[in-house]
């Protein structure tokens, strides 16, 4: 078969040829000697036209078909000089691989997010979720590529995990004992030597910490798998199983590491406007107008720098403007970030040197013993997209801190080591996936940009 991704690249190639293609209708109609299909086979953002005649033997049959009918037809392409599109099949034959119910659910109309939500097996079939699909797997690869072509070795970090990364305590406990007949240790507490590890165990939050063993043997790494949270928040950026991308860097500080996230959102972006240049048009045109513009903008201009305590300046004077106040201190909520990227800055900006407080117990103290070498990525549309920090590399340091939070420190033996033996200066950043996908497309909720999203009260398929 040819797909029609073939076809517009090497149109020259095939007009004129009797080809083969198989796809799915997207509409069709008829008249009395002869009909048209509009065709999609997934290969391609642009669909094809098949003229199909009376002279075929199953005309009937086939002007009878529903909208998703599954088809392999034959034919001549011709060229369409006066039409929209380049050209069209004058079809020869058409075969019924499956022919769709009357019943099916997308119908030629627009449907809205939340209904395709709702059937989220078959909503990669419109032209929305094609974009978008495409554009996520093209946005994996850039990232791949991006690490890769500066020899970053890829790291496979543990999905079942004993330790809470990120200190939150927002995390799935795997157990495989029986609710019903649960063990307990004489204190009354659920007894995990019981359980299958031998111990509580549960679903990463994120891959750092085993990130920064393999970056303390090979220098430069990232992870780019699932993690997951627990938290219960209901917004459209949250989602409770998401995809995070973490380098760690050794050798390296926080402006080595905010000069990384910022390198890789660029070149993401450039990536996915040479590959995927009919989606992001699409995107532009029906999702989020000057998206195109807004990006070219990103790829072309620094990214803004300003510290916690600055931007806290900055806030407090808009605070009437805010339903949580903020004085330093106060964690950034999405409408802070928002107001300093969009408002304020209007591009990505970096907040760096938070208070420890609000930070996990890894990030570097500085020397005000206040803040910590943290940063995150603000990015107009969203707020967060990149949590990221210069690791404490200083084992009395990490170790007063862990025990100021009450940490157990036999649960990080293994990351304390890393201090014993050799400790260098280190930095790494957690890229949260969808909300990158999110920012490349314009789509406003994270449940648009996961194939099968899990949030609080869904996990449907
Ligand atoms: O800021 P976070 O919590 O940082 C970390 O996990 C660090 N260990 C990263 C590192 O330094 N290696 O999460 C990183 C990013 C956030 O900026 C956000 O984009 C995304 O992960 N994220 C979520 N995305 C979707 N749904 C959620 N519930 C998310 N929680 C975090
Ligand atoms: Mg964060």
């Amino acid at each position: 078969l040819i797909t029609i991704r073939e076809l517009y690249r090497e149109k020259e190639k095939f007009i004129g040829k009797e080809i083969t293609v198989g796809g799915w209708v997207r509409s069709i109609r008829d008249s009395k000697a002869f009909g048209f299909i509009v065709l999609h086979d997934g290969t391609y953002f642009e669909t094809l036209q098949i003229v199909y005649h009376d002279t075929m033997e199953n005309f009937a049959e086939v002007s009878k078909l529903n909208v998703g009918s599954a088809l392999i037809i034959k034919g001549e392409l011709v060229a369409t000089p006066d039409a929209k599109q380049p050209f069209e099949i004058q079809a020869v034959s058409i075969e019924i691989e499956g022919a769709s119910q009357a019943d099916y659910p997308l119908q030629k109309k627009r449907h809205s997010l939340e209904f395709l939500r709702t059937i989220s097996h078959l909503r990669p079939r419109t032209n929305t979720f094609q974009a978008v699909f495409r554009v996520r797997s093209l946005i994996a690869y850039a990232i791949h590529k991006y690490f890769q072509d500066r020899d970053f070795v890829y790291v496979h970090t543990p999905l079942i995990t004993g330790s809470d990364a990120e200190g939150a305590g927002e995390m799935f406990q795997v157990t495989t004992l029986d609710l019903e007949k649960i063990p307990f240790t004489p204190e009354g507490k659920v007894d995990f030597k019981e359980d299958f590890f031998g111990k509580a165990t549960n679903l990463t939050v994120s891959g750092q910490l085993n990130g920064e063993t393999y970056a303390m043997a090979f220098r430069n790494i990232y992870t780019f798998g699932p993690t997951f949270r627990a938290e219960n928040s209901n917004t459209t950026r949250h989602a409770a199983e998401f995809w995070m991308i973490e380098p760690e860097i050794a050798f390296a500080d926080l402006k080595d590491d905010m000069a990384l996230a910022e390198g890789m959102i660029k070149f993401v972006i450039r990536y996915v406007l040479e590959n995927a240049p009919e989606e992001m048009k699409f995107f532009n045109e029906f999702v989020d107008k000057g998206l195109l513009e807004r990006l070219t903008h990103v790829m072309n201009s620094d990214f803004g720098h300003v510290t916690y305590t600055e931007a806290i300046e900055l806030l407090e004077k808009n605070n009437d403007k805010f339903e949580y106040k903020v004085s330093w201190g106060s964690d950034l909520q999405t409408e802070h970030e928002r107001y300093l990227t969009e408002e304020i800055y209007k591009k990505p900006v970096f907040v760096t040197d938070y208070p420890k407080d609000i930070k996990a117990f890894y990030m570097k103290l500085n020397e005000d013993n206040k803040t910590v070498a943290a940063m995150d990525l603000l990015v107009p549309g969203i707020g967060e997209i990149i949590g990221g920090s210069q690791r404490e590399d200083d084992y009395d340091k990490l170790t007063a801190r862990m025990d100021e939070l009450g940490l157990k420190k036999e649960d990080y033996d293994f990351y304390l080591d890393l201090r014993r033996y050799g400790s260098a200066r280190h930095a790494g950043f957690g890229l949260g996936f969808e909300r990158c996908v999110m920012y490349l497309t314009g789509m406003g909720n994270i449940r648009d940009v996961v194939p099968f999203p899990r949030t609080v009260n869904n996990c449907e398929l």
